[in-house]
């Protein structure tokens, strides 16, 4: 029997045989396509066993540096734009809602309910922004009972309260309800543009591949009301220089709101503010569900 030499393709042929008695349909639908792109890619890049060493080291360190606090896997996927191909695929929004984006590492459960026009500054610093609309659904009409669930870095220290071991536990977030008419509104402060964590395997990738670290400022929340689909998303601040050059591709156009600057001594500065302000008026649109 002559012996036939196995080449590139008949390996890949075998790993993809290989799922052929699966009996999930969808496990080997997954497991194929994997398979089929994992090789076309390393066919494609002529992938070499130094290079391919060093994937399984950044893979490692990218496991290594992932806490209950950090998730460096979830940042790969942002900075590929893996996130937001997927959360793109998963929310088609038709015209007029309020479209989603991705939620990012620094949500936290268990945020206090406030109420209408509360702050969500739980220490003094930073720049005051009232926050304030209606939620809606698709028609027009005002969702009474809406809830949202908003969150923010501080400008003060340029971090989010959950990487900050100095902030007070309820810091820069909060959820809201709207009232009868639909209406919310809240104090919070102006977001600043951050960047992302740079200090695992994804600023690495970052610094050597010769992109930046930035996200444009933006107001996280997440929206939500009875018989409508929720949705994930941010307000960004129209004058961030970033909004074209996010490093996780989150910016939608329809997500920009501009900040109006009101100066000190405005009358109709919200309660407890003495200085400067800013305001952001804006509606969430919530589509029902089907
Ligand atoms: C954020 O907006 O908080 C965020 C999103 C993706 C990666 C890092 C941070
Ligand atoms: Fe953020």
């Amino acid at each position: 029997m002559s012996q036939q030499t196995v080449t590139p393709a008949d390996i890949t042929a075998r790993a993809l045989a290989s799922f052929d008695a699966c009996e999930s349909p969808r496990l080997k639908e997954l497991l194929q396509a994997l398979v089929r792109h994992l090789h076309a890619f390393a066919t494609e890049v002529e992938l070499t066993q130094a290079e391919w060493e060093q994937a399984i080291g950044i893979l490692t360190a990218t496991g290594d540096i992932t806490t209950d606090q950090r998730q460096e896997f979830i940042l790969w996927s942002d900075t590929l734009g893996l996130s937001m191909l997927v959360d793109a695929m998963a929310n088609p929004s038709p015209p007029g809602a309020t479209e989603s984006t991705v939620l990012g590492p620094f949500h936290i459960d268990g945020s206090i309910p406030r109420t209408y026009g509360e702050s969500i500054a739980e220490r003094p610093g930073g720049s005051p922004t009232w926050f304030s609309g209606h939620v809606r659904s698709l028609d027009g009409s005002p969702i009474a009972g809406a809830r949202l669930d908003v969150w923010q870095n501080d400008e003060t220290v340029n971090l989010y309260p959950v990487q900050d071991p100095d902030a007070p536990e309820q810091h820069l977030r909060g959820l809201f309800e709207t009232r009868d008419d639909g209406s919310y509104a809240f104090l919070a402060l102006r977001p600043t543009d951050y960047t992302i964590p740079e200090d695992g395997p994804v600023g690495a990738m970052i610094a050597a591949t010769g992109r930046h670290a930035w996200r444009p400022a933006h107001l996280h929340l997440i929206a939500s009301a009875p018989g409508h689909r929720s949705v994930v998303t941010h307000f960004f601040d129209a004058r961030s220089p970033h909004l074209d050059s996010d490093v996780v591709f989150a910016v939608k156009p329809s997500l920009v709101r501009p900040l109006v600057h009101h100066p000190a001594g405005d009358p109709d500065a919200p309660p407890g503010v003495d200085g400067e302000w800013w305001s952001c008026e804006t509606d969430v649109v919530l589509v029902p569900e089907a």
